[in-house]
């Protein structure tokens, strides 16, 4: 008995060592700041700030990102700034333009740095630019384009005028003169510059230069000194030329006299003078002069190549610490010459990207019983123990790891706006080794990218190369290759589009946005245009196609509450052509449904938006299997989204199909429309800039639906949640191609009298969900697969893509969203019915079962007692 406890005890303590389930840490995100435009340093910290408004901290030895903060507006203007203040406090200052009246007006932001990360101290709004800042003595002094202001931090920040300009002020400085302990502004109000002490306001017309060249300076007086060369003096009273000269650095010296080689340039930073020439950057500090330099930095090009650079002397000036933005958007640090780190910026913006599955085969359990059916029975089993043993104490055989046992193993091949690839593996392992694998630039600006059969393919011109991911090379493929796997199209525009199809395909389609129409073509050795289709007086937007074919979905009906079925409408080549039609109150999204192959319209079906809905970015339209999901701004308030679902059915009839009858369908057979239940959702302070369907590898598991929103969240919950059958309108489109209808708003149906609502239709009670209709989506917290996790936003240049790719689990997808940053997760919608997750405890399932035998064998001699009594009546 005592060496069965014993037992027990090391085997549960053996069971307690099973790790964790590594699926659920399985998310990453890049960390990007944009390409800096300013920045300044401490000895150990580095600030910058990019067009997209991010602030961000970076560690300056290793070039760890330590804070980021992307402000609510972007793009900012790059006349914002950072202001380099101490090792306490920086501000920071964003100029934007209003979205609808494209006026600027600005922000500032006191940044508090005593802790590791940042802290926004304060946030001020301006009505119009900020031209300059400085902030002394616990004072901010803003040029704003109207006015110089004094903000007193200690007394609540108090805001007193200090000067009021009629005109803008394009241009300013603001200085702090250790001299005569006082603060300089110049400015420049139309193309005069002026200048004054703030604490006796008396503007002084100054003819030298334009604020753009001019450079203030302390020496032995206060110093403006125009283009580098004529040194002027001035107090508050005046100014007085000095001297003029080449490359002057003050009154008395210039940078020429410091250096034996023929200078480029200098720069002063606080008490050092930093003198470029040919290929170095040599120190010299300014107050003690010595012909020898302090350090030397080398140079691998020069300066005034670069986007944007900024020097920090460390403070016991022994070293040169130089920031470069070079024209490929990397960002470089250097410390005495020395490359530190450098960090690239180009997958900010990407215009295109392909998955590819790694080339090892991935293994199931399937795979392995088909290959045990060939052997002996009896083998079999012992092995299948065997297995199963093995992979309960995780000794499994670990040639094939989790990732690539389960088909995990991904890559995410991205390029970028500038010509870049990056190869970015999407399953992030324990040993949290980066995901960014590699990345090249090839000597051609590719401009898409594509996939056959696990290897990629690069459009540049009228030719396509392939892409060797791992070695980073490109090879031309041949004229064969290319029209084997493409096909050339000449579309409306006159101009050649590269469509991928297999050599099969009959059909494509172009949308054309110049004669705004779209257009069939039929291929059969070259194209012939078949079928073209332009909505009067509405712009088209998009066209929407299944991700996937009639093979690939899983049920092809929906079971109903009382076990009748409802058949989905799955006739193939069918798309939605999403259109914008302008009214007088209110404008309206058009969707129709169209067949891709005759170009017959199905059905049209209206929603109405507010009138001064941007289409470019705020209409977002999928479709997949029967149904169509899209989200507008709410008509009313555009921090609100609608998301609205028209599920398509065959008929509404349950357990009718029409379909059925013939085992073939033709596009060209007389066509069956479908019938349809619409309804609308309210996402209450969300606005989106993505949305996707969630797809798995046999569409088994439930679909999510996916958004990805302007807060920079990935969101997910179920397609069930949006259905039309959720007290929606149902329709039909019964007279073939002069259908018109609206889709049910949240508001009062004013639609036209034919639609009705499901609780009139005579199949409500069996076709209606019996999910009651809340119209307000509330989003859970465990619905946000970002977590606490903010994401770049990136509407500059770069393209949004959302989207799922599959896993050889049904239950696991993943989910891809590439803005600003790139973010990778793993998604179950239906949860992991294909593999035990970290909640499940095998300790307890063990030590159940133990007490179950125990509990067994206790009552056993009990029960045979009883039934031994039981013969006896007893
Ligand atoms: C920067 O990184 C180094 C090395 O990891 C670390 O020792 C240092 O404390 C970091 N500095 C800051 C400011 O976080
Ligand atoms: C500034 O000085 C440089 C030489 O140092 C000269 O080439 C340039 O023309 C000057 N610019 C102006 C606006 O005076
Ligand atoms: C100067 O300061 C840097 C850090 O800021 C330090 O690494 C270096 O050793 C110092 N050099 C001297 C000579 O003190
Ligand atoms: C459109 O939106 C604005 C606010 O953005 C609102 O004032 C206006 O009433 C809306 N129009 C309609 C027809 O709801
Ligand atoms: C940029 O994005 C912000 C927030 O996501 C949005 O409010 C703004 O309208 C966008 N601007 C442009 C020009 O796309």
């Amino acid at each position: 008995m005592r060496s069965a406890y014993v037992f027990l005890l090391a085997f549960l303590s053996y069971t307690l060592a099973l790790t964790q389930d590594q699926i659920f840490q399985n998310d990453w995100q890049t960390v990007n700041i944009g390409v800096p435009f300013a920045s300044v340093h401490t000895d150990q910290r580095i600030f910058t700030l990019s067009e997209l408004g991010i602030f961000s901290i970076i560690n300056a030895t290793t070039g760890g990102i330590l804070y980021r903060y992307q402000s609510e507006i972007s793009p900012i203007r790059p006349t914002s700034g950072l202001v380099e203040v101490s090792n306490k406090q920086i501000i920071s200052f964003i100029n934007y333009e209003e979205d609808s009246s494209r006026n600027i007006k600005s922000k500032l932001f006191l940044w508090g740095l005593l802790k590791s990360y940042g802290v926004i101290e304060k946030e001020l709004d301006f009505t119009s630019n900020i031209v300059a800042v400085l902030l002394k003595d616990d004072h901010i002094y803003v040029v704003d384009e109207r006015h110089i202001l004094d903000i007193d931090i200690k007394s609540d920040y108090e805001i007193t005028t200090l000067y009021k300009s009629e005109h803008p002020i394009v241009d300013a400085r603001i200085f702090y003169s250790a001299l005569d302990k006082s603060i300089y502004a110049a400015f420049e109000i139309g193309s005069k510059v002026f200048f004054s002490t703030l604490s006796n306001f008396v503007p002084i017309h100054f003819d030298g230069c334009r604020i753009k060249r001019m450079r203030f300076h302390n020496s032995l007086e206060n110093l403006m000194i125009c283009n580098d060369s004529d040194v002027y003096a001035f107090d508050s009273f005046g100014y007085r030329k000095l001297k003029s000269g080449r490359n002057m650095i003050n009154e008395k010296l210039s940078a020429e006299s410091l250096s034996a080689d023929p200078i480029k340039g200098f720069e002063v930073v606080k008490d050092h003078i930093l003198i470029e020439s040919e290929n170095e950057i040599t120190l010299f500090n300014h107050e003690y002069l010595s012909l020898s330099a302090d350090a030397k930095s080398f140079l691998s090009y020069p300066l005034s190549d670069s986007i944007h650079h900024s020097f920090h002397v460390s403070k016991n000036s022994t070293e040169i610490n130089l920031l470069v933005v070079s024209p490929n958007n990397v960002v470089d640090y250097y410390r005495n010459g020395e490359l530190l780190w450098s960090n690239d910026q180009s997958f900010v913006d990407i215009k295109d990207f392909v998955v590819v599955g790694s080339e090892l085969k991935s293994s199931l359990t399937v795979d392995e019983l088909i290959f045990e059916k060939s052997s002996n029975i009896l083998l079999s089993y012992f092995r299948r123990i065997r297995h199963n043993y093995q992979s309960l104490f995780g000794k499994l055989d670990s040639t094939l790891d989790e990732a690539h046992r389960f088909g995990m193993s991904k890559y995410l091949i991205a390029l970028s706006e500038n010509g870049k690839i990056g190869v970015f593996s999407m399953y992030k392992n324990e040993n949290n080794t980066p995901q960014l694998e590699k990345i090249f630039t090839p000597q051609i600006q590719f401009t898409h990218l594509y996939k056959i059969d696990r290897k990629i393919y690069a459009l540049h011109d009228a030719s396509i190369y392939e892409v060797d991911i791992k070695l980073g090379q490109i090879t031309k493929k041949s004229e064969t290759f290319v029209s084997s796997n493409f096909k050339i199209l000449q579309n409306q525009d006159s101009k050649a589009e590269f469509v991928q199809t297999d050599a099969r395909e009959f059909y494509t389609v172009s949308v054309s946005t110049s004669s705004n129409s779209i257009q069939g073509h039929f291929w059969n050795d070259k194209q012939l245009d078949s079928w073209n289709f332009s909505p009067k007086d509405e712009n088209i937007l998009s066209l929407a196609k299944r991700s996937y074919g009639n093979v690939d979905v899983a049920q092809n009906a929906i079971v109903l509450p009382d076990r009748s079925s409802l058949y989905k409408y799955l006739i193939p080549n069918v798309g939605v052509l999403t259109t914008h039609k302008e009214g007088e109150a209110s404008d309206s999204i058009v969707f129709y449904l169209i067949n891709l192959i005759t170009g017959q319209v199905y059905g049209r079906l209206e929603k109405e938006v507010n009138k001064s809905i941007n289409t470019n970015h705020d209409v977002h339209v999928t479709f997949e299997e029967n149904f169509i999901v899209f989200t507008v701004p709410d008509k009313s308030s555009f921090i609100d989204t609608q998301i609205c679902s028209i599920d398509l059915f065959e008929v509404l009839k349950p357990d009718k199909k029409l379909s059925g009858k013939s085992a073939v369908i033709s596009a060209f057979d007389e066509p069956i429309l479908p019938m349809f239940a619409s309804q609308c959702f309210l996402l209450p302070g969300t606005s989106v800039r993505g949305l996707s369907i969630s797809r798995t590898r046999h569409n088994i598991a439930t679909k999510d639906i996916i958004l990805l929103t302007n807060m920079g969240r990935v969101v997910a919950f179920p397609k069930m949640i949006v259905d039309g059958r959720r007290n929606g309108i149902i329709g039909g489109f019964k007279n073939f191609n002069s259908v018109e209808s609206s889709v049910i708003l949240l508001d009062d149906a004013k639609v036209s009298p034919f639609p009705q609502r499901i609780s009139s239709s005579k199949y409500a009670s069996s076709i209606a969900s019996k999910f009651a209709y809340d119209p307000i989506i509330s989003v859970n917290p465990q619905a946000v697969l970002t977590h606490h996790r903010k994401l770049v936003v990136n509407n500059l240049s770069g393209s949004t893509f959302l989207f799922t790719e599959p896993t050889e689990l049904e239950s696991t997808t993943y989910v891809v969203s590439i803005d600003g940053d790139i973010f990778v997760t793993f998604l179950r919608p239906s949860s992991s019915f294909d593999r035990l997750t970290s909640s499940f405890n095998s300790k307890v399932v063990i030590a159940t079962i133990v007490v179950l035998l125990i509990g067994i064998a206790s009552v056993r001699p009990k029960i045979q007692r009883n039934k031994i009594l039981g013969r006896w009546a007893l």
